[in-house]
């Protein structure tokens, strides 16, 4: 798919435009209007699938954190896929979603009581603990299955933010904790961090694995190896392939135990394109910027992380780039810049803008900052496109004011 890379499978320039599943994506941003997440269907199945062929054996639960989303979530379940949820919110997502039970795998480093019960009575097959301190807590409201989170020491690479396995981390437990509560545990749990764009990581927390079990002669009966794959968000970037990645963590694993792994980015962030509206074009102090309406309440993460994307006009794809813009978002401060620089053909007030893999965190991490109604979100498949989750209004917004 030269020049569209990375946007999802089905992307195609057809007439000038960029279609999505055989759609014009100007055509979807009238129709529902903008800012718009499309989501290919089949990008996603493509990668669900990829993790099941790699892992036949393994159980492979959805990091709802990355995009929260019933019909979402439905698409993975048919796909054998469960669920990580780490709320009481997620978890009523992956009910709602008619995720088995058995496929839940319950998170989150302050679980509340509420939480814990509500575990429980959803019969998820694993709850995962933080700290030796949330055993006893769990067994008073009759969990049974547990994992426990363990801190393994690995400074992985990646922005310092989203890297949770190193000492001092403000999750899971040491190894020495988990040891001594090994008795009340079905096994183990680590996760070192997220958007790994090398195998690194994934072969050093397995190399530390295989040791610690072998040392301290615990043969658990789960290893639950996390999530973590990172994906390209620029042209030209490169990320281990799904099927790269799972052989790194599953491959070399000495333990004979049920594996379960945990990816969210990897199965949702390049199925994502999100769709903006063009407001305006101007020159300032040599620079040119492209203003959308949409911006950090859409997707925080330039800011957060120092993401970089990439950009196309969607409704003249098929044009060569006339220089470089930065893409400005709508809300009041400076630091609201979407793209730093990127090349787009001659953009102009109207015309559709669409950023590729914007699928994981974008969204689900969105705000109302400015009073902006967050968007709505689509999923395309075969020429057809299905609303899966509606656009906010400044009416609901209105209606949270007491
Ligand atoms: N399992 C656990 C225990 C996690 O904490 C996470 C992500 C995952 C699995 C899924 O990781 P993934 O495959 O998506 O890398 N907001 C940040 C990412 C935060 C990741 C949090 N935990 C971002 O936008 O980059």
């Amino acid at each position: 798919m030269d020049g569209l890379d990375p946007f999802p499978d089905t992307a195609q320039v057809e007439d000038g435009g960029l279609t999505l599943a055989g759609l014009a994506a100007s055509a979807l941003a009238d129709e529902f209007g903008t800012p718009l997440l499309v989501y290919c269907e089949q990008t996603i199945r493509a990668h669900a699938r990829e993790y099941r062929t790699a892992a036949p054996d393994a159980l492979v639960v959805y990091g709802t954190k990355a995009f929260p989303n019933t019909a979402i979530m439905r698409v993975l379940a048919e796909e054998g896929l469960g669920a990580d949820v780490s709320t009481l919110g997620e978890l009523r997502y992956a009910q709602e979603a008619g995720v088995p039970a058995e496929r839940l795998v319950v998170h989150g480093n302050n679980k509340s009581d509420e939480e814990l019960c509500a575990a429980t009575d959803a019969d998820a097959g694993y709850v995962v603990l933080d700290s030796v301190e949330e055993l006893d807590r769990a067994r008073v409201v009759g969990v049974r299955r547990m994992l426990a989170r363990v801190t393994p020491g690995i400074e992985a690479e990646t922005h310092q933010a989203i890297r949770t396995g190193h000492v001092g981390s403000k999750f899971g437990m040491s190894p020495e904790e988990a040891l001594a509560i090994r008795d009340a545990l079905e096994g183990i749990h680590v996760h070192v961090g997220s958007q790994l764009l090398s195998t690194a990581a994934a072969c050093e927390t397995v190399t530390w694995l295989n040791g610690f079990l072998a040392h301290s002669e615990w043969a658990p009966g789960v290893v639950d190896l996390g999530g973590g794959l990172g994906v390209p968000t620029e042209p030209g970037q490169a990320a281990p392939s799904i099927a790269d990645f799972v052989s790194a963590l599953v491959g070399g694993l000495d333990a004979d135990a049920s594996v379960i792994l945990e990816p969210g980015r990897s199965l949702v962030a390049q199925a994502g394109v999100t769709l903006y509206r063009v407001g305006s074009v101007k020159r300032s102090g040599g620079r040119a910027w492209v203003a959308v309406d949409g911006g950090i309440s859409d997707n925080p993460r330039p800011q957060l992380y120092g993401a970089r994307y990439t950009a196309l006009v969607a409704n003249r794809a098929g044009d060569a780039p006339t220089g470089p813009y930065g893409v400005a978002g709508k809300h009041c401060e400076s630091g609201d810049v979407l793209i730093d620089s990127v090349e787009l053909a001659d953009p102009r007030r109207g015309d559709i803008l669409a950023v590729p893999a914007t699928g994981a965190y974008t969204l689900a991490m969105g705000s109302n900052y400015n009073a902006v109604p967050r968007p709505a979100a689509v999923l395309v498949s075969d020429g057809n496109a299905r609303l899966i989750r509606r656009r906010e209004t400044v009416e609901d917004l209105l209606g949270l004011e007491a």
